[in-house]
């Protein structure tokens, strides 16, 4: 590759000029192409994507008229370290999107619109806006999030009108769109406390999930589906109901993000068990700082931080059999958890306790 191109490519990069690394990349592709098939056809796909079309979006971002405040997010573009862990009912609609997206012309040529407007409800620390994210990374869109801190603070009367500036901006390029914490704006409208100005809102989301267009996603989440309003509620393609985390979902995470704790997956998923992935990642991350700050194997105070956490180990739960529950208990005194504290979760008494881990080790030595 010809100096002077390469040094065009990483200034026109480096200065964030989308118009100048697009230039650079259609000359340097011709003459690369022979020497290296590779990066040629990487650079013609990029070319051909969404990914410099929509970066070159020159557009105003909306701000509130009073505040001058940006009443937006861009992230362009969206990076990822790794792909949320998903319900396989979940994962297999998302790649559905997708994949619809990727055969989008020939849908409408059919008559068929693919999913343009998608709900995500669930409790906190889920991945719901992993999820938003993620979408946006596979579909190579600029992903826009709503500032609803900005919007919602604007002066009274005004949060309509922000909303539909944003939305307008929104749906005028190919882009994903998340509406976070939906339900602050979409409530019901039959709440009375703020009436007025309710029935406004609910009213400009309403037109603008009908008219949104194909080229783009709009994606709202929600931790409270139930206060949305139901017209609103019916209007999306798609509603995908996240929840905490099943046990394998945490082996999957476990074995993905933390492969050195593989030979502690099954007691880890116990401990973790109806814990949200935002939990769960918390108490990594702190238990890693304190054992490097300590200097003590990581595992050890992992086990320890989930002791003091609120969660029920699985030892609790009706499902599991007798020997699997005994192994668990086991497992736990192994890792230093006291029988006090094994005979309180498990609801076993202390002696019945004593009796499992005195039997089972007794049984293990001969
Ligand atoms: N499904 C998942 N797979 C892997 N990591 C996850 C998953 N869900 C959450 N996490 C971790 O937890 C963090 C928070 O997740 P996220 O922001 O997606 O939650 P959320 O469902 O949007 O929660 P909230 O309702 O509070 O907005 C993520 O950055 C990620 O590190
Ligand atoms: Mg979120």
């Amino acid at each position: 590759m010809e100096l002077k191109l390469s040094q065009l490519l990483i200034d026109s990069a480096l200065t964030g000029n989308v118009r100048s690394v697009e230039m650079a990349l259609k000359k340097i592709a011709p003459k690369i192409k022979s020497d290296n098939p590779e990066l040629y056809q990487y650079i013609t796909n990029k070319l051909q994507s969404n990914l410099l079309r929509s970066k070159d979006n020159s557009k105003i971002l909306p701000v509130d008229t009073d505040s001058r405040l940006q009443l937006v997010r861009v992230e362009n573009p969206v990076l990822l370290p790794s792909a949320p862990i998903l319900s396989e009912d979940i994962e297999s609609k998302l790649l559905q999107v997708v994949k619809e997206r990727s055969l989008m012309e020939k849908l409408l040529e059919v008559g068929l619109t693919p999913t343009k407007t998608i709900l995500f409800e669930g409790p906190p620390g889920v991945g719901k806006t992993m999820s938003a994210r993620w979408l946006a990374n596979k579909l190579e869109l600029p992903l826009i999030v709503l500032d609803l801190a900005t919007v919602i603070s604007s002066y009274l009367g005004k949060t309509g009108s922000n909303i539909r500036s944003v939305l307008d901006y929104a749906s005028s390029f190919p882009c994903v769109m998340l509406l976070d914490e939906f339900d602050a704006i979409a409530k019901r409208r039959d709440d009375d406390r703020e009436l007025g100005e309710l029935k406004r809102l609910v009213t400009v989301l309403l037109q603008t999930l009908d008219d949104w267009p194909e080229s783009s996603i709009l994606i709202a989440a929600t931790n409270h589906s139930e206060l949305l309003d139901p017209a609103i509620w019916r209007r999306f393609d798609l509603q995908l109901k996240f929840s905490n985390p099943t046990p394998e979902m945490i082996e999957s995470y476990i074995e993905q993000l933390h492969p050195d704790l593989k030979d502690h997956k099954e007691l880890l998923c116990n401990l973790f068990s109806g814990k949200s992935f935002s939990d769960i990642e918390r108490t990594f991350n702190l238990s890693k700082k304190e054992a490097f700050i300590k200097e003590k194997p990581f595992i050890n105070i992992l086990l320890k931080r989930s002791e003091h956490s609120e969660q029920t180990p699985a030892t609790s739960k009706k499902h599991i059999s007798k020997t699997e529950r005994n192994e668990i208990i086991l497992n736990l005194y192994r890792q230093g958890f006291s029988q006090r504290r094994i005979s309180e979760e498990t609801g076993l008494s202390r002696p019945t306790i004593k009796k499992i881990i005195t039997t089972l080790q007794s049984i293990e030595s001969t």
